[in-house]
């Protein structure tokens, strides 16, 4: 058999029939750490990460990886070393930063609904800056704040009005999405954020989607932001850095998004040639870095002929990966070794009690029970998604190191999953 193209993961490759990341054999994984597992390249990571940094050489930045795609501690801590802040959204997330080792100082947290406990913790902790998405968020930031005699940094989050031409679930800077305040009611908002005793402002921040393939959308939201930055600075209101969001996409199976260097260079290109190349730039890239540097690794269980399909069930399913079921987003999956003979066409679905928990539909597959199949591009939004659906333990995952495989998260096992429950009287 051919051996199946990898489409954007220069960490995986084929070595004879086996399938490998970062030279590891991810057959030799599955049967060490056992399956559904997640396997991660940390190499993949740096790679993914400098594509971003070298562009950004000698230039005033932030990168704040958006955590919410993989918050696994490992995976916080390799970005903390290598000098990356956060964008979070909620005290759950801080708290895992400061237990990987990151800073505060380099946080930002972003989130149209932020508790007063949530804004409270943050700010005793020091944030970078507040993300901030309305009118009332700034009143209940300020009244927090001076409680505890502290002002708080703040950007406002615009929503500038552009279709980032992604899925509609990951679209959300569009005026019909929830996220943000308006670009028209930004210069009121900010003359309020001036006055307000316990803000000070310092940014401007947006995020217009998620698997972003087009560097136009990106260009033409900082065009909206510089027009309020000079207005504001007009009024005697000066932003010190530029949060362009996140939201660059990956190649999952064809899709050719700009590389992150590119688009980098692109905006500073557009900043400069504003005038504005004096602010400090942050961004937020989450998919990214994480995605196409994981694998989701599974058994083949059984393979049955329905009515009109044949099915491969694995014992990965919706609850580990959720994406598929979610947004219909088609995934790579190949075998972890490859077998001779005839492939047939399958829907590879997961043993949960849903249609829905599919993973991959009509894969040409050479596969038999007890073969390890891998899901590739599973770096992002995969075990950060993963829940307990069917009481099903969430899967073990191991960080590839060079020669080194660490196993960075037990998998959860069946008595932890009721351990907080009670039996009434
Ligand atoms: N900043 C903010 C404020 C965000 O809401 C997000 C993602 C990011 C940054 C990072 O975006 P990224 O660079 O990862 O595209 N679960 C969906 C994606 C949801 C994205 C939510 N916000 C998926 O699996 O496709």
């Amino acid at each position: 058999m051919t051996a199946p193209a990898l489409p954007g993961a220069p960490f995986l490759a084929w070595r004879g029939h086996e399938l490998t990341l970062e030279g590891h054999s991810l057959s030799a994984l599955a049967r060490e750490f056992g399956t559904p597992l997640y396997v991660y390249s940390r190499a993949a990571m740096r790679h993914a990460l400098a594509a971003y940094t070298d562009a950004l050489q000698g230039r005033a930045h932030l990168l704040c990886y958006a955590m919410k795609a993989n918050s696994s501690l490992a995976v916080l801590q390799t970005f903390a070393q290598a000098g990356c802040g956060f964008d979070i959204v909620s005290v759950g997330e801080l708290e895992r930063v400061l237990a990987a080792g990151g800073s505060a100082a380099k946080v930002v947290f972003s989130g149209v609904g932020k508790r007063p406990d949530e804004m409270r913790r943050a700010l005793q902790e020091g944030v970078r800056c507040f993300n901030v998405e309305s009118v009332h968020e700034l009143h209940t930031l300020s009244a927090v704040a001076t409680g505890l005699g502290l002002r708080a940094p703040v950007s406002l989050r615009i929503n500038p009005d552009v279709d980032a031409k992604t899925h509609p679930y990951i679209s959300t800077g569009l005026k019909a999405n929830k996220f943000g305040i308006a670009h028209d009611e930004a210069l009121a908002a900010y003359r309020t954020a001036a006055r307000l005793p316990g803000l000070e402002v310092v940014g401007i921040d947006c995020h217009i989607g998620s698997q972003i393939t087009e560097v136009g959308p990106y260009l033409d939201t900082v065009d909206r932001l510089l027009d309020l930055v000079e207005a504001l600075q007009a009024e005697g209101i000066t932003l010190h850095h530029i949060d362009v969001g996140g939201g660059l996409g990956i190649t999952y199976t064809d899709e050719t998004p700009p590389d992150a260097g590119l688009l980098v260079r692109e905006l500073l290109a557009r900043v400069d040639a504003r005038g504005h190349g004096h602010r400090e730039l942050l961004f937020e890239p989450g998919r990214s870095l994480v995605g196409n540097a994981g694998v989701l690794l599974t058994e083949v269980l059984v393979l049955k002929a329905g009515g009109e399909k044949h099915f491969c069930i694995v014992d990965a399913a919706m609850n580990d990966l959720v994406r598929p079921a979610m947004y219909e987003a088609t995934m790579g999956i190949v075998p972890c070794a490859l077998r001779d003979g005839a492939s047939r066409r399958y829907d590879v679905v997961g043993p949960v009690c849903e249609s829905g928990d599919w993973l991959g539909r009509d894969r040409a597959l050479a596969v038999e029970p007890g073969d390890h199949l891998a899901v590739l591009s599973a770096g992002a939004y995969a075990m950060a998604m993963a829940s307990n659906y069917n009481s099903r333990p969430r899967a073990a995952e191991v960080m590839l190191d060079g020669p080194r495989a660490h196993l960075i998260r037990e998998r959860e096992t069946v008595s932890e999953l009721f351990a907080n429950e009670k039996l009434i009287g």
